[in-house]
């Protein structure tokens, strides 16, 4: 079958200093692959890359046949907000809104009214564990709780890939395990292509396919 995400030979330099090195990659629809390696070796460069976020210095990247690089700027954030899911590494929630209104995002950006928004979004919360916290704002929740909240974000509006970079980092084994649950589900019940930048073994295991960086070389 066709990948679904592709790239090759893709560069990414900052300044004179080369985070990815000819990378080529490619994901099929419903499958869940890992990015391992060390701190440093390039691998949230290289998903920013993949998801649309920086534009490669060199090389292609392609999503469902149509590369980044033939879209507007306009046509490449719809892309991203409608058929993508993001889990970074950083915290990037809305600190003023609440659990239910962060995991509702993707929905209420794509004009969903409320109610069922809220349902979407209380569901998957739900899965993972968070379903007492749904008023609570962002600003008020643990480290582990907040990386729930943007796993749920990031799946709520059932993505065609979603991009997770070490999304379990923060979480026990059991809360890491309810995350790597929602991810596999939803890429075999939805056909969801997933990658995951992890440093944890388990979660690498449980992936259909597995790529490893170093020095910012994807092999
Ligand atoms: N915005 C940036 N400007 C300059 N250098 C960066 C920037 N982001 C990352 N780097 C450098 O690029 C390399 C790869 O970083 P990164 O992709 O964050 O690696 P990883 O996610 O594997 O830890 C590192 O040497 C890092 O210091
Ligand atoms: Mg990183």
């Amino acid at each position: 079958m066709d990948a679904i995400l592709r790239a090759e030979g893709v560069d990414l330099f900052y300044g004179t200093q080369k985070a990815v090195d000819s990378a080529d990659f490619s994901l099929k629809r419903g499958e869940v692959t890992a990015i391992m390696g060390s701190s440093g070796s390039g691998k949230s460069s290289l998903l920013y890359c993949l998801a649309g976020v920086l534009a490669p210095t060199n090389g292609t990247v392609c999503f469902d046949g149509t590369r980044f690089s033939a879209l507007t700027d306009d046509d490449l954030s719809t892309l991203r907000r409608e058929r993508f899911g993001f889990v970074f590494q950083y915290g990037e929630l809305l600190p003023e809104l609440t659990v239910e209104e962060n995991a509702a995002l993707p929905l209420r950006l794509a004009g969903q009214r409320k109610a069922p928004a809220h349902a979407a979004a209380g569901e998957v919360l739900g899965r993972l564990g968070m379903t007492e916290l749904l008023q609570r704002r962002t600003s008020q929740l643990s480290g582990g709780q907040s990386q729930r909240v943007a796993v749920a974000r990031a799946l709520v509006h059932r993505p065609d890939v979603v991009f997770a970079d070490e999304p379990t980092g923060a979480l026990d084994s059991v809360n890491a395990s309810a995350v790597l649950d929602e991810f596999l589900g939803l890429a075999r019940d939805q056909g969801t292509a997933v990658v995951i930048v992890t440093h944890d073994a388990a979660v690498a295991e449980h992936a259909d396919s597995r790529y490893a960086m170093t020095d910012g070389i994807l092999k």
